[in-house]
């Protein structure tokens, strides 16, 4: 099918036939039917998501390579430029060049910029590779908190740890010089990235967890065990390098990270070349776009001939041309499916809130999640700033002070009380155009 053109703004959601409160028990979002968008970044935008790559900043020159990344993609991740071995190539020596490089590229295109990869067993300089115990936690720590600085408010999400699960069954942490720190490694590396850059959505990043297997139970239990202590995580990635299936659980899988609470992202999504390529690349954008709190996608590549893989896994061809994966995937963004929520900051004191929307010509339903952080609550107030033409006509578990503008909604006496890390939901019914803006959640 060949895209139409006429990329500009024009999201129409269309509520189903249920109520909304209906919709909102069975936790329903909308279904985008409008004309379809011809980049695969304004198509993924159509829903609240991006649509990136990762890219090198060797290639930034190649007039091809640059006219489809600015052309197609609103995200973009540096293949190797923000790793421990080219970020701090001697210790406490560090080298910003090519990240920046990436960094500028992103900013200039209007695009979300991913950070990866903090810490990572693999492409760690020298220097580090022969270090152990207490040294080699300080200076991981001291790397985290070194590059999360150079970069605070400027990444959208980072990759903090990359990779520190075990293949092969057990569901284990993988051995390396930095898990033999300790096991309470990677909770330290999260802490020191929160206090670094508050900002920015903290991720766990692996592969092979394309479905319900027992190295994703693994991390799954891992970022339980996070969320129940308040240790700082908000996404998980997956890393989605395929062959030629894909695993009937990889939705369902993504799902179950999601009802933990954390964002999910598809982070290096590569597809190896044949009579399913096409097949399985829509797949995965449509189990993106099915789970609400899957909030982008990310190819590792533009061109195959730009891959790591020598299968011819990418979107485009040497040449530069679109392939059937390409075209799958663009249709499949432009099919629709849930809203993403809007969240406010992370912060580990407080508390947070989002909103997930149902919006139809003329009015909406917002549910509102609040969620407690590392303390108790007692008492919270949701700020939720909506735009012109935009009027709360009804709430629910919560009670609203003014309808237009800036609207504050308060607990009822049920629900005000949350333990730390506790969530719990209002929601509300308003003309006009619904909030796009993050609430903002605050104590008493
Ligand atoms: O820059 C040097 C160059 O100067 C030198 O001439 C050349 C000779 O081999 O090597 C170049 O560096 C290579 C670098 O890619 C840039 O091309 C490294 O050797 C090579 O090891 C490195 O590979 C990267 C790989 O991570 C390292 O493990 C790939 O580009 C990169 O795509 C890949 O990305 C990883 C993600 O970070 C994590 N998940 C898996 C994914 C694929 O392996």
């Amino acid at each position: 099918m060949t895209p139409r053109s006429n990329p500009g703004p024009r999201r129409v959601l269309v509520l189903s036939a249920a109520t909304a409160s209906m919709v909102i028990a069975a936790g329903i979002a909308a279904v985008g039917t409008a004309e379809a968008a011809s980049t695969l970044g304004a198509s993924a935008a159509q829903t609240g998501r991006y649509f990136g790559a990762a890219i090198a900043a060797g290639r930034l020159g190649d007039s091809t390579y640059t006219r489809i990344l600015t052309t197609e993609f609103n995200s973009v991740t540096p293949e190797n430029e923000m790793k421990w071995d080219a970020t701090e190539p001697s210790q406490g020596n560090f080298t910003y060049g090519n990240g920046d490089r990436i960094l500028n590229q992103g900013n200039a295109m209007g695009a979300k910029v991913r950070g990866h990869a903090l810490l990572w067993h693999a492409q760690q300089p020298g220097w580090a590779q022969g270090m152990s115990g207490t040294a080699l936690r300080n200076a991981a720590i001291n790397h985290v908190t070194q590059v999360a600085t150079h970069y605070r408010g400027k990444i959208y999400a980072w990759d903090v740890v990359n990779e520190a699960f075990a293949d092969g069954g057990g569901g284990g942490r993988r051995d390396s010089n930095l898990q033999r720190t300790g096991n309470d490694w990677i909770e330290a590396a999260f802490r020191a990235a929160r206090a670094a850059d508050p900002a920015a959505k903290l991720c766990y990043n692996d592969y092979n967890t394309d479905g319900v297997n027992a190295k994703s139970t693994g991390i799954y239990n891992m970022v339980r065990d996070f969320k129940s202590r308040g240790v700082p995580i908000d996404c998980v990635g997956f890393q989605s390098h395929l062959g030629t299936g894909i695993d009937s659980t990889y939705q369902a899988n993504l799902q179950r990270f999601a009802d933990l609470g954390v964002d999910v992202q598809i982070t290096e999504l590569d597809v190896q070349q044949g009579g399913n390529q096409a097949n399985i690349y829509s797949t995965v954008t449509k189990a993106c776009l099915a789970v609400t709190r899957c909030t982008g996608i990310t190819v590792w590549g533009i061109r195959d001939t730009d891959s790591w893989r020598s299968d011819n896994p990418l979107l485009f061809d040497g040449s530069g041309n679109k392939k059937a994966a390409y075209t799958s995937v663009l249709n499949a963004l432009n099919a629709g499916g849930t809203m993403p929520p809007t969240t406010s900051p992370p912060s580990s004191g407080g508390c947070t809130a989002s909103v997930s929307l149902n919006a139809w010509t003329g009015g909406y339903v917002a549910t509102v999640r609040v969620t407690a952080g590392s303390t108790a609550v007692n008492g919270w107030t949701v700020a939720v700033s909506l735009p012109s033409g935009s009027a709360v006509t009804n709430a629910w578990s919560a009670t609203n002070a003014g309808t237009t503008g800036t609207v504050n909604f308060r607990n009822v006496d049920y629900n005000g009380q949350l333990a730390a890390g506790g969530t719990t939901e209002f929601g509300f019914q308003g003309t006009g155009p619904g909030p796009s803006a993050a609430p903002v959640c605050r104590v008493g």
